[in-house]
């Protein structure tokens, strides 16, 4: 565990699980309290560093599913098993899962923002009895772009779940269809606690968010992870700053009455 949270420590690359050309997990090693949607800044040195949020937490180990977008992630995807990189954090509040239990809980989300959320629903579809009901609506691109595979296959013994992709290019056994188009058939028992999370791309949360309030969905019950470029990551720079609130301390997860406050 880093001695100092403010400084980075060296991880070793334990694992790398390739999920797609440009998606990859790399399994760290850590040892410390960590929560689901708590971040850490990943970094290289001369290269730079990103902030990823933790997508597994294991004894001694932490997920990063990184998608390969530009100059840092580029070379992150150059280290090997045993490797490393340099981490600190982790960092944001993260997913409090005191928020969902004994209540039904939808989680929506589009790519890699199953990452941040895998977490919630990996403790909630191993606890089954801890909440009263947990659907999961999970939309990629196409069928060559979906992650955690085997953790669908083992979500589904306890948990709804709908996998759809924008374009199954003709394989039907894929569903095709934006995850917002099956909002209106979620069966909710009671709107007064159902709970939703939703992460994903910009475009999808925002039309995602507004399905789930059409439907019946309280804002009090919705929550989001707001991705805002981010630099210290401490609450210092003021780079990730929205008026009073700084996403990297305050969030990056924010209940949407207080998330809807924070669109540029
Ligand atoms: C709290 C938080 C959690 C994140 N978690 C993950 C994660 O789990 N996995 C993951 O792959 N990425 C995650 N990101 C996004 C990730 O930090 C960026 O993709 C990364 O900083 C890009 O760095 P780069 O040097 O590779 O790309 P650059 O060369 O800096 O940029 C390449 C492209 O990526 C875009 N970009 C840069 N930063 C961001 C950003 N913060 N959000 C969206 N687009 C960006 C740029 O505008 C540009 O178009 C997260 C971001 C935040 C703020
Ligand atoms: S990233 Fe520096 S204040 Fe939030």
């Amino acid at each position: 565990m880093a001695e100092n949270y403010y400084v980075p420590f060296k991880s070793e690359v334990k694992d790398i699980i390739k999920h797609t050309e440009l998606e990859y997990t790399f399994r760290m090693g850590y040892s410390g309290f960590v929560l689901p949607g708590q971040f850490f800044q990943v970094s290289i040195p001369h290269y730079g560093e990103v902030p990823i949020s933790v997508s597994g937490i294991e004894d001694g180990v932490i997920d990063l599913t990184i998608r390969r977008v530009g100059k840092v992630t580029a070379e992150v995807f150059e280290r090997e098993k045993n490797g490393a990189l340099f981490l600190r954090g982790p960092y944001g509040n993260g997913f409090r899962l005191e928020n969902y239990k004994d209540k039904e809980l939808f989680v929506i989300a589009g790519g890699t923002g199953v990452s941040p959320v895998r977490g919630v629903i990996d403790y909630f579809a191993s606890h089954a009895d801890e909440v009263k009901g947990l659907t999961l609506v999970a939309g990629f691109k196409t069928p060559k772009d979906i992650l955690f595979r085997d953790d669908f296959t083992r979500w589904q013994k306890t948990a709804n779940i709908i996998l759809t992709t924008d374009n199954n290019g003709g394989d039907s056994s894929y569903k095709q269809g934006l995850v917002t188009e099956y909002i209106p058939g979620l069966e909710v028992k009671d709107f007064g606690t159902a709970q939703a999370i939703v992460v994903g791309p910009p475009p999808m949360m925002r039309f995602t968010v507004k399905g789930l309030l059409e439907k019946g969905f309280a804002e009090k019950n919705i929550w989001i992870s707001h991705e805002r470029k981010m630099c210290c990551g401490l609450g210092k720079c003021g780079h990730c700053r929205i008026n009073d609130t700084y996403v990297c301390i305050n969030g990056p997860v924010f209940n949407y009455e207080q998330g809807k406050l924070l669109v540029d």
